[in-house]
């Protein structure tokens, strides 16, 4: 499919004063996507579970009278509090998207933005912020376009989410969703998510995801530098079909319910995602002692127990614990056994997999 498909047919129609307000879920991804091409094109598909708990909540004005003669008129708002730092993102997010909403350039948007997890805990809001921000502006679309099917409205939206952030494509729909161009699956794109309706076995339709906070506060080495290491990168054309293969593999362990499978291409997929950035050049590391003190004492107890426990990493120090529903009282009394002194002033965050973005009224 064609970018073409999401210019707007709505010449002719104005956008009136309005507000529209979405609530959106982050997302882990269990095949990883490290290292694009412009205009955020992935180098490899990756898949990954929506969330439910950990969410972006915005709202979004939009009000016909600028406020600013620059070609972008927006304020945005955290916690009710007026926020300078995002503006730059948001600029060169309105700036790749506004071939798609020329809306963008007419009037003033007021952005009013929440996570309900800790700005502190070190988990990424650009996900399902860029994904709630692209859901408010395609509802503002709709009321220009009242034809726009459904299935349109959300690939349009996940395809607007991935100009401002790749993985945020993945944070429309749920609860599990590919992303970029792969033979297995059909009808996949590098332009936007794709949800997975192949009968994946009931077990993985309600896993939880259990985040462990070892480093708390705004990672060292951004995500944007990281793809950027991965040019000229020595295993980069590895990885990409690595990644490749984890996908098949992947989806078919899902169908068939093979958890051994499962939990090997899981944690493989996370320790290559940080074997990549300690070979990158500048090299660097975003494991910490504790990190590596967690995926210790998670092997020990899978071995042990034979609960079907594993682990996967994003790019940080924070340990994602993915496992069954059914083990869920066994995983939480290990955690507070064994794995809460590696966290920082004790804190994990219980989450599991999500359908995806849900629209509030407003
Ligand atoms: O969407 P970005 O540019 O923040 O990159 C996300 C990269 C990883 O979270 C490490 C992997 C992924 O597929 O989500």
């Amino acid at each position: 499919m064609l970018e073409n498909v999401f210019l707007p047919n709505y010449e002719g129609k104005e956008l009136s004063d309005q507000t529209f307000s979405w609530s959106v879920p982050s997302n882990i991804a269990l095949v990883k996507y490290w290292g694009k091409r412009a205009v955020q094109i992935p180098e490899n598909a990756s898949v990954s579970f929506t969330l439910s708990n950990c969410k972006t909540i915005t709202s979004l004005h939009y009000n016909s009278n600028k406020l600013t003669d620059s070609k972008f008129s927006f304020d945005i708002f955290v916690d009710d509090v007026w926020n300078k730092s995002f503006r730059a993102k948001i600029e060169s997010f309105f700036e790749k998207a506004v071939p798609f909403l020329p809306f963008l350039t007419d009037g003033h948007f007021e952005i009013r933005t929440a996570n309900t997890f800790p700005h502190s805990s070190g988990i990424a809001s650009s996900a399902s912020g860029m994904a709630a921000l692209a859901l408010c502006l395609m509802s503002c679309e709709k009321t220009c376009c009242p034809d726009l099917s459904e299935e349109l409205f959300f690939k349009k939206a996940s395809f607007l989410a991935r100009l401002g952030s790749g993985s945020a494509c993945r944070s429309i729909e749920g609860p599990l969703v590919a992303w970029g161009k792969h033979k297995d699956i059909p009808g996949s794109s590098d332009l936007f998510g794709t949800t997975l309706k192949a009968s994946v076995c009931e077990t993985f339709t309600n896993y939880q995801d259990t985040i462990l906070i070892v480093e708390e506060g705004q990672k060292q080495v951004s995500s944007t530098l990281g793809h950027n290491l991965m040019h000229g990168h020595p295993f980069a054309q590895k990885r990409f079909e690595q990644a490749e293969h984890n996908v098949s593999d992947l989806l078919k362990v899902m169908i068939q319910g093979d958890m051994d499978q499962f939990i090997r291409i899981v944690e493989s997929e996370a320790l290559s995602l940080h074997a990549m950035m300690m070979t990158s050049n500048p090299a660097y590391v975003l494991m910490q002692p504790h990190t590596l003190s967690i995926i210790k004492a998670i092997w020990d107890f899978r071995k042990t127990t034979e609960v079907p426990l594993c682990f996967t990493l994003d790019a940080g120090a924070n340990v994602h614990l993915l496992y069954p529903y059914e083990f869920k009282n066994e995983v939480l009394n290990f955690i507070e056994a064994e794995l809460v002194v590696y966290c920082q002033n004790g804190r994990y965050i219980c989450d599991a997999t999500g359908v995806g973005a849900q629209q509030l009224k407003v």
